[in-house]
């Protein structure tokens, strides 16, 4: 199995680290487009194969696609990150020309390969990488979810003591401020999250969840990467491994929940054909107002991709 990371930055590099310590394919490409980085880069994690004993062998380009012809999956990370005070939404217009090239290189030497999309504002960065590849919905994805439900859990966890191992969480919606955390699907071990957390408590981790990614924008300048790289190499992991793992993540919705032609964050399956399966819960009305909310913000911010890209044509 073949997995190019493009973007060899913070989250990038970590992914790339994750799937070749994890020897989750055979062959890592790493691009990106300053000279050098991307080389230095996989040849350092080469490098820590001996120590840490894996053989995935881990290659670097600088631009060149040709590098990553035939690749199964391909981790899309180039683009800006956000800086103090800086929403997600603000990086469009700059993130969009790097998503829409960079899909566009990638489609042309792996016609077969899945995305995982992980730049921002993410879930328009996965509507941009479906308009630039032409590729199904079921091969077409952001990361997200896993991102947000992880704080949850690790928030949870620390609240009530227990190993994040047992927090079992689902969230929904898009990547920012409107996100969907549902704690009627929250699990601690198999026992219900709100029979051993007082709703106060649960209400503010819900708001933490909710501002985690600017939280650690405002402590590090920049933002995350350590969970972001290891959650888009566990959807690589669970697609090339045909796992079948039920997480959250944005894809186009075609009507299920009620609404179309949106890409949202909900729960899938997922496997060596991408999006096998989009789970439909049975919400509440309170929890179904909630996504319709943050349906309602991606949706403007896909309008303003629709104009940017009408206006380059
Ligand atoms: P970074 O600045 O460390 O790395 C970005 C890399 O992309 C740089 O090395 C840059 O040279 C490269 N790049 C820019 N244009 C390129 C192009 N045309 N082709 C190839 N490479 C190109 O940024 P970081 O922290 O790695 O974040 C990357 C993106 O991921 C940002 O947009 C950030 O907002 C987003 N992000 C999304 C998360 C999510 O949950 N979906 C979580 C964390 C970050
Ligand atoms: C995060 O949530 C900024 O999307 C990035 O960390």
């Amino acid at each position: 199995m073949k997995i190019t990371v493009v973007g060899a930055g913070n989250v990038g590099a970590t992914c790339a680290d994750v799937l070749a310590y994890r020897e989750i394919a055979n062959e890592v490409v790493l691009v990106d487009i300053k000279e050098g980085v991307a080389e230095g880069k996989s040849l350092d994690i080469w490098q820590k194969a001996p120590i840490n004993l894996y053989d995935t062998r881990t290659i670097g380009s600088t631009n060149d696609y040709s590098k990553t012809a035939g690749s199964d999956v391909v981790v899309i990370t180039s683009g800006l990150p956000r800086k103090p005070g800086m929403t997600r939404d603000d990086l469009i217009e700059t993130n969009a020309g790097i998503v829409r090239s960079v899909t566009e290189n990638v489609i042309k030497h792996s016609p077969e390969a899945i995305i995982i999309v992980v730049s921002n504002p993410l879930d328009v960065m996965t509507y941009q990488a479906h308009l630039s590849s032409k590729l199904p919905r079921t091969k077409v994805m952001g990361m997200a979810g896993i991102l947000d439900t992880a704080r949850y859990r690790a928030f949870l966890a620390e609240a009530l003591n227990v190993s994040p191992k047992d927090i079992q969480a689902v969230l929904m919606g898009g990547h920012g401020d409107t996100m969907v955390p549902l704690p009627r699907y929250t699990t601690v071990g198999g026992i219900p999250v709100t029979e051993l957390i007082e709703k106060d408590k649960l209400d503010a981790i819900i708001e933490r969840t909710k501002t985690g990614g600017g939280e650690l924008v405002k402590l590090m300048g920049t933002s995350a990467w350590y969970a972001p790289g290891s959650a888009a190499a566990q959807m690589a992991e669970a697609i090339v491994r045909d796992q079948r793992r039920v997480f959250p993540v944005c894809v186009k919705l075609e009507g299920e929940y009620g609404i179309d032609n949106c890409y949202l964050g909900v729960p899938v399956i997922l496997g060596k054909n991408g999006i096998e399966k989009i789970i439909e819960l049975d919400l509440n009305d309170e929890e179904k107002a909630l996504l319709n909310t943050s349906r309602d913000h991606v949706k403007e911010v896909m309008d303003v991709l629709d104009k940017l890209n009408t206006s380059k044509v």
